[in-house]
């Protein structure tokens, strides 16, 4: 990504690194306004929407196994281990993933990571030449512009469709020879939605066809730190079985709450070109990124918690508490199939000024412009249900304010 550099002379800041601070600070500008509302009225008159931390404490399993852990007197337990993270844990992710697709994974095919985000740095790394391109669906998790720039790459938005789904035209008007990679993530981060079976597969299609044409295989990179939050029996496809290239990158941060921990991984598939080569670019990436290896006690809690998840049915039992009420003010909502928000459109064409105004009535939300997407605003459900009870006359005010 080019950086304009507005550095003022003598700044010891890289011009790239300050282009990026400024074009975040209005997001920082906002979340700074809101800490000064809560100081200023205390917490609970504020009503916070605007925070994907997830607020669902770990299930009893991982304190179980993190006592168990602390407690063994074994020596060495807290050195080094192995870049792509200690084999166990590996062979145990292998497992797993062998069961849910079917395919021959096994412990060489994962690398324990510092959380997804960790995960889509070192697949990044592993993939980019300087000026490649990786395409992703908007709206999007922003943190991905700067991702693919901090490895010389860089993010070219494919709109999806009116219900924030996979629209494979406006793919076709991106995809160029210089796409390395598809990054996608369902269940989404801001709108909730899942992308079906179906339209993975003509998705899957278009890759290979694409590829085909250039000469060079597109990589598909599936972001899926929210697979397991999924509401109303929802299932998340999988995408090796679809697409041979595909990289799984994901974390534990939300399913066992676990985000500070810096847990997860990246899981090439078996069938995916040069997979072996590319399984060590992305240790040898793990290593100089200065990641070392993902943290090892946390690694260790994993096999000793099997398929234990947070309190999934909290987050939609919040989703329900907003859902049907802010449609019936006349918000418009497309029916989030997972993760923790709403993504609903912004009664005002200006989302920024919506949200601005929403602020002056305590209520924190994000703009759908800091996703790629002006005109809708975000509602992050990681919050207590007596914030969602509070807060629903307030949204009612807000909107009869901006239709005026
Ligand atoms: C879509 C998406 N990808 C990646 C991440 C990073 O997650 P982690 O904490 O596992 O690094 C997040 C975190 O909010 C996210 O929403």
């Amino acid at each position: 990504m080019a950086a304009q550099s507005t550095a003022p002379a003598g700044s010891v800041i890289a011009d790239a690194v300050r282009a990026s601070m400024e074009r975040s600070s209005w997001i920082r500008r906002m979340f700074e306004e809101g800490a000064r509302l809560k100081a200023e009225h205390g917490a609970d008159n504020v009503y916070d929407f605007s925070l994907g931390n997830p607020i669902l404490e770990p299930p009893p399993q991982v304190r179980a196994a993190l006592q168990r852990l602390v407690a063994d007197p074994t020596p060495g337990v807290h050195r080094y281990i192995p870049n792509p993270g200690l084999p166990a844990v590996r062979a145990h992710v292998a497992a797993q993933l062998a069961e849910a697709t079917g395919l021959p994974y096994e412990a060489g095919h994962i690398v324990m990571t510092c959380g997804a985000a960790g995960a889509v740095n070192i697949a990044l790394k592993a993939l980019l030449n300087p000026g490649d391109e990786v395409v992703t669906l908007s709206p999007y998790f922003v943190e991905y512009d700067f991702y693919a720039a901090n490895h010389g790459g860089r993010l070219v938005r494919a709109e999806t469709d009116a219900d924030f789904q996979i629209d494979l035209a406006a793919l076709e008007r991106v995809v160029t020879p210089r796409t390395r990679a598809l990054l996608i993530n369902s269940p989404n981060n801001p709108t909730g939605v899942i992308y079906p079976e179906a339209s993975l597969r003509a998705l899957a299609d278009f890759l290979r066809a694409a590829g085909k044409r250039h000469g060079r295989p597109i990589f598909l990179l599936a972001d899926e730190p929210y697979r397991n939050l999924v509401f109303d029996g929802n299932t998340v496809p999988w995408l090796p079985p679809l697409y041979e290239h595909t990289l799984v990158l994901t974390s534990y941060s939300k399913d066992l709450g676990l985000a500070g921990e810096r847990i997860g991984y990246v899981a090439a598939s078996p069938h995916a070109t040069e997979v072996d080569a590319l399984l060590d670019a992305m240790v040898l990436a793990n290593r100089v990124l200065g990641f070392v290896n993902a943290p090892a006690l946390i690694q260790r809690v994993l096999p000793l918690v099997g398929d234990a998840r947070v309190d999934v049915a909290y987050y939609q039992r919040m989703r329900d508490r907003l859902l049907a009420p802010l449609r019936e003010m006349g918000y418009e909502v497309v029916t989030p199939g997972g993760a923790f928000y709403l993504f609903p459109k912004s009664p005002i064409p200006d989302d920024v000024a919506f949200v601005r105004a929403a602020q002056a009535e305590r209520l924190l939300l994000v703009p759908g412009s800091g996703f790629g997407r002006a005109g809708y605003f975000r509602i992050s459900l990681a919050v207590s249900e007596d914030v969602i009870e509070r807060a629903l006359p307030v949204f009612q005010r807000v909107l009869a304010q901006a239709r005026g």
